[in-house]
């Protein structure tokens, strides 16, 4: 187990002992925990330790996890996997997965208001920059966005918008906490990197969603089933795989301005490209 896992693991064992706190153990392992990595990446290449990151990667992950449970429960996706195992709403019951998600989203911001990593300052940026993307300038917009338009109602603009919202929303956040912790001023261009990961990220999925096994993925496939307006109702999986190598040369051209070694960022985008 990694540093960061023991964090996370550290973490549970300081809950109230409930039935909450059991399911959020089970639903937070087996994530690949791929927004921490892009903190502890730019970190790295802002000469910070990793460390540095992880009650904001904690909270992060608290809430990537929660967006997935209630992206799973009946009303919304209704997929009984994740994570390579049953949905929380399948293992513990529904009233449960809906208690511990909205539960998840609190703990993330006591996370943070609680650490001894960051100053008063720091951990302002870190709530605010939260509640904007995970809310109605982020992912739950985007949720919204996505179980109110079905196929017939995706263009190239919408499905943007919905990518970036429901997915960039958080990879925003992963690219903005570096920045917060390190104390710069470039909102602007970090905020852009977070669209453009965001999106890739998102065009994959949608891509896998098609091409790889649900025992591959860890979940199930539900996108054409729930008539989904994802990436391949615009794209065949040919032109699909274009465009998202097309945008991992934009992202590539984008990272010539950035103000950190991209180094440790480009070399976990090669494992997003190769995965
Ligand atoms: C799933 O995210 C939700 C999407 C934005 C596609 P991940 O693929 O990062 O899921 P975990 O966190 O590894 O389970
Ligand atoms: C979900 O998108 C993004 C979230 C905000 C949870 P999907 O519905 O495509 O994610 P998966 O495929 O279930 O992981
Ligand atoms: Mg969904
Ligand atoms: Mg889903
Ligand atoms: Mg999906």
């Amino acid at each position: 187990m990694n540093n960061f896992e023991k964090h996370v693991e550290r973490y549970f064992s300081s809950l109230r002992p409930c039935e909450i706190t059991e399911a959020e153990k089970y639903a937070i392992d087996g994530g690949k925990r791929f927004r921490p990595r892009i903190i502890f990446a730019i970190l790295k290449g802002m000469g910070i330790d990793e460390e540095k990151g992880y009650d904001a990667a904690l909270a992060l992950e608290l809430i990537q996890t929660f967006s997935l449970i209630h992206d799973d429960l009946p009303c919304m996706d209704d997929d009984d996997m994740r994570r390579g195992k049953p949905s929380l709403h399948k293992a513990f019951r529904e009233d449960i997965a809906l208690l511990t998600g909205d539960e998840m989203l609190n703990d993330a911001y006591r996370v943070i208001s609680e650490s001894e990593q960051y100053d008063d300052s720091v951990k302002v940026n870190l709530i605010r920059a939260l509640s904007k993307y995970v809310g109605l300038d982020g992912m739950i917009y985007g949720q919204l966005l996505d179980v109110t338009n079905d196929s017939s109602s995706i263009n190239e603009e919408k499905l943007f918008e919905i990518q970036d919202n429901k997915t960039g929303g958080l990879f925003k956040i992963s690219c903005l906490f570096p920045m917060y912790i390190n104390k710069v001023n470039r909102e602007e261009y970090y905020t852009k990197l977070g669209t453009y990961i965001g999106q890739i990220f998102q065009n994959q999925d949608d891509l896998f969603d098609i091409i790889k096994s649900e025992a591959e993925m860890g979940k199930n496939h539900s996108d054409e089933k729930n008539d989904k307006g994802t990436a391949l109702v615009l794209y065949s999986v040919d032109e699909l795989k274009k465009v998202i190598d097309d945008e991992f040369e934009q992202l590539d051209n984008y990272l010539l301005d950035a103000d950190f070694d991209t180094t440790y960022l480009k070399e976990l985008l090669l494992k997003l490209k190769e995965r």
